[in-house]
């Protein structure tokens, strides 16, 4: 065979290869680019759904049903992310058993909203509070169940007791404990410090007290909003009253309490992002400031009263 008959037949079996391939891609390549295009998008619908609240997982299970999408789609990412919409509808919504026991002892409950989610709007929004109330602290008092459910001896404890002492708590559950019994009781007394009629100023004793400690009560206020502002990373302002009576500002890190070094809290604000972002963003003051709004201020005066 010639050189040329040669080169003719290679030319031959390039284009017949070139078409299989032109071909390969216009019946599959665009079906498969198309197919990345539409399992993005459905990612983000789903994201979207998950996003706000789960609150209508009935509604995202009828539109996974009729979105024309392939079964890949169907089963490998639209069943999965409905799974995890369940599973953040389970905790969104709560279960009546389980809360509204506001004992604080083991198992621990989820401890009432001592208002309507809505009630602190304008300042704390209601969005905020779903997540802060149904998901935060109840996530902390699942993980904290769940840590004393492997230390009998610490179920019978006193939680602020145990929280004092960590020492006294297991090494291996130590962590656990404090971290979740922490955002576990914190939370509640959070909860407590606001009221849909606060802010202002405080009057009586706790007036009295602030005046005596820290001047004057805007000179208390600017110190505690200064604190808030500036503290760094995730963790709690608190208006304490110490051992010797002196009311005084400070702070703690992740979950730890006050209590620890022997002062009792009176008064704080959450500076986790969580308690803020969702409506604030990365305006903490401005947070702060609405937060002022709403404190409740007989029942830090009623703490106070409990240490006299
Ligand atoms: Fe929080």
């Amino acid at each position: 065979m010639s050189s040329l008959t040669l080169k003719r037949l290679a030319m031959r079996i390039f284009f017949v290869i070139e078409v299989i391939v032109v071909l390969l891609w216009y019946f599959f390549g665009k079906n498969g680019i198309q197919s990345m295009m539409k399992l993005q998008y459905e990612q983000q619908l789903l994201e979207r759904e998950k996003m706000s609240f789960c609150q209508e997982v009935t509604d995202l299970q009828k539109k996974i049903d009729e979105w024309k999408v392939t079964p890949f789609l169907k089963e490998k990412v639209a069943r999965e992310q409905l799974q995890m919409a369940r599973e953040g509808e389970e905790i969104y919504y709560v279960d009546s058993e389980n809360k509204g026991d506001n004992s604080m002892s083991y198992p621990y409950k989820l401890p009432e909203l001592p208002y309507a989610h809505d009630a602190l709007e304008p300042y704390i929004d209601e969005r905020t509070m779903h997540f802060h109330h149904d998901k935060h602290q109840r996530g902390y008092m699942i993980k904290l169940n769940e840590a004393l459910s492997e230390w009998p001896e610490g179920q019978n404890r006193d939680l602020v007791e145990m929280l004092s002492h960590p020492d006294q708590i297991p090494q291996h559950l130590r962590k656990k404990i404090v971290d979740n019994g922490g955002g576990y009781w914190i939370h509640t007394l959070y909860w407590n410090n606001m009221e849909p009629a606060g802010g202002g100023d405080p009057t009586g004793k706790l007036a009295e007290a602030i005046e005596k400690s820290f001047g004057s009560i805007a000179a208390f206020k600017d110190l505690f909003s200064a604190q808030a502002r500036s503290f760094f990373g995730s963790g709690w302002v608190w208006l304490v009253i110490t051992p010797e009576g002196n009311l005084k500002v400070s702070s703690s890190v992740g979950h730890e309490l006050p209590q620890k070094e022997d002062n009792i809290p009176l008064l704080v604000i959450d500076v986790w992002e969580h308690a803020y972002y969702l409506k604030f963003q990365n305006r903490r003051a401005e947070y702060i400031e609405n937060w002022w709004q709403v404190v409740n201020w007989p029942e830090v005066e009623k703490r106070l009263l409990a240490q006299l």
